[in-house]
């Protein structure tokens, strides 16, 4: 079985100048080894809030480094330099807006300031992109939201098969995929 490379990128001004310790990428990356039996390596990068740096990260981790699945924590509210979107928007030939929807409706139950998140997802290549809003307590309830779709979606493009635990997170196939 292949191993599938997913990029982690924490979109943080204050964290890429070390003022506080990153704890979104490796909340990230401790729900994926949670949800993944199938191999996989986490490539994890910690950047300012920066839209032409988020582009060339994202760019570089789906085309370079070849990661089917690339998440980012942070960057997506209102503040002016929150530009997440906009960067992921920017590198996606796609949007696949039912993840942010999906995102802010199931935040909605826990805080009504879901809604200043505009995170989304989209596809550049054979490559999903999916944001998350920075506090990390939003990486589990969102991505437990979401991640039941992910493996289907990233078969659907051809990249690595994703097998997950589930007693942990299932993840729904069509009968027969
Ligand atoms: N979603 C969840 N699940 N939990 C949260 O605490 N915080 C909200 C929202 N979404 C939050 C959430 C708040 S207060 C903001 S401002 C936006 O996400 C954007 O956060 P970001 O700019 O750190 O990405």
């Amino acid at each position: 079985m292949s191993t599938a490379k997913i990029g982690i990128v924490t979109v943080s001004d204050r964290a890429s100048r070390g003022e506080y310790e990153d704890r979104g990428g490796p909340a990230i990356q401790a729900t994926l080894d949670d949800y993944l039996t199938s191999p996989w390596e986490p490539v994890a990068r910690v950047i300012p809030d920066e839209r032409a740096e988020i582009e060339a990260t994202l760019c570089a981790l789906v085309d370079d480094v070849g990661c089917c699945l690339v998440v980012t924590t942070g960057g997506t509210g209102p503040s002016a330099r929150d530009v997440t979107p906009e960067a992921t928007e920017a590198v996606c030939d796609r949007m696949m807006p039912g993840f942010g929807e999906l995102m802010r409706a199931i935040s909605l139950q826990v805080v009504p300031t879901a809604i200043l998140s505009r995170q989304t997802a989209g596809l550049r290549g054979s490559s999903l992109l999916i944001n998350l809003p920075g506090k990390p307590s939003a990486i589990r309830e969102c991505l437990d939201a979401v991640f039941p779709a992910v493996p289907y979606c990233i078969d659907l493009m051809n990249g690595p098969r994703l097998e997950t635990d589930p007693a942990v997170l299932q993840a729904f196939r069509p009968k027969g995929k």
